[in-house]
């Protein structure tokens, strides 16, 4: 890559920066770069620069951009067998505790969220659950706060906890009012935000942290672990991993699957 090519990405993920907070800078750099490259070479554009601009100027375009580098892949009971281990271990365990707060960080359009209010409406029934999600991409926050899903989220969805969690709508599914009630969902940029220490009784961050830089990923993992309360756990990507667990006071209990000391 010429030196060129290295100054107008950084020009770049400055100007973005300050049109919209998002700093491109914490992701790993290959793939980011490579995307937007594709995004703008399909538009006629080499130089990165010469597309700050429009940027500023088109909002539409913004949001086309954003819509590229933020990846909001998702699906309801995405990998069913860190389902299994939630609902037949953790929420039992939690459920002692009285109360369940939840953030899902990183939520997209919400299917991480509501798949954990359906296992929570069967095994915390009476409980005060809450369960936040928070995401960066505005339009997957609002569409989380509709809780609508495709016939495609649902593929990997047990048919017997889609009925107890959701009623049909055309093309699809749409979460019940319970579960909804669980719910709360607001745009939230993980790498700026840093909740209360001891908030939490379970934080899933799964399939996030993988577009990171590795030390951002864990300066993540650790404010991840502060903001959980002792006993709470932390739910990773099945490809993903903690550095050093025991130094931010976790202890595996699964490949995938944390507790906080
Ligand atoms: C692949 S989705 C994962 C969704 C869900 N956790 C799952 O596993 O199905 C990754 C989400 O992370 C969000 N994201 C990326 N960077 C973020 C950041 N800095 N703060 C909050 N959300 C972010 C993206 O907008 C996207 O919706």
């Amino acid at each position: 890559m010429t030196l060129t090519a290295v100054d107008d990405y950084v020009e770049f993920c400055v100007a973005l920066r300050k049109l919209t907070g998002i700093d491109l800078t914490q992701y790993k750099r290959p793939q980011m770069e490579r995307r937007l490259r594709t995004f703008y070479a399909n538009r006629g554009v080499t130089r990165l620069t010469d597309a700050i601009p429009r940027l500023r100027a088109d909002p539409a375009h913004l949001e086309e951009l954003l819509d590229r580098i933020t990846i909001n892949v998702s699906q309801l009971w995405r990998n069913p067998e860190q389902w299994d281990v939630i609902h037949q271990r953790l929420l039992p365990e939690l459920a002692e505790a009285g109360q369940l707060r939840a953030w899902s960080a990183g939520c997209s359009y919400g299917a991480e969220a509501y798949t954990l209010a359906t296992l929570c409406h069967l095994a915390l029934p009476g409980r005060r659950v809450t369960i936040q999600g928070t995401d960066i991409d505005k339009r997957m926050v609002e569409r989380a706060r509709l809780g609508v899903f495709s016939e495609e989220d649902a593929r990997s969805a047990p048919q017997e906890l889609m009925n107890i969690g959701f009623e049909r709508v055309p093309d699809g599914w749409r979460a019940k009012m319970n579960l909804r009630s669980m719910t709360r969902f607001d745009v939230g940029d993980l790498l700026r935000t840093q909740p209360r220490p001891g908030s939490f009784d379970l934080i899933l961050c799964r399939n996030t942290v993988i577009y990171f830089a590795e030390p951002i990923r864990d300066e993540l993992h650790g404010r991840l672990a502060e903001a959980l309360r002792p006993g709470g756990y932390l739910v990773i990507g099945s490809t993903e991993r903690v550095a050093q667990p025991s130094a931010l006071g976790l202890t595996m209990q699964h490949p995938f699957i944390y507790r906080k000391a």
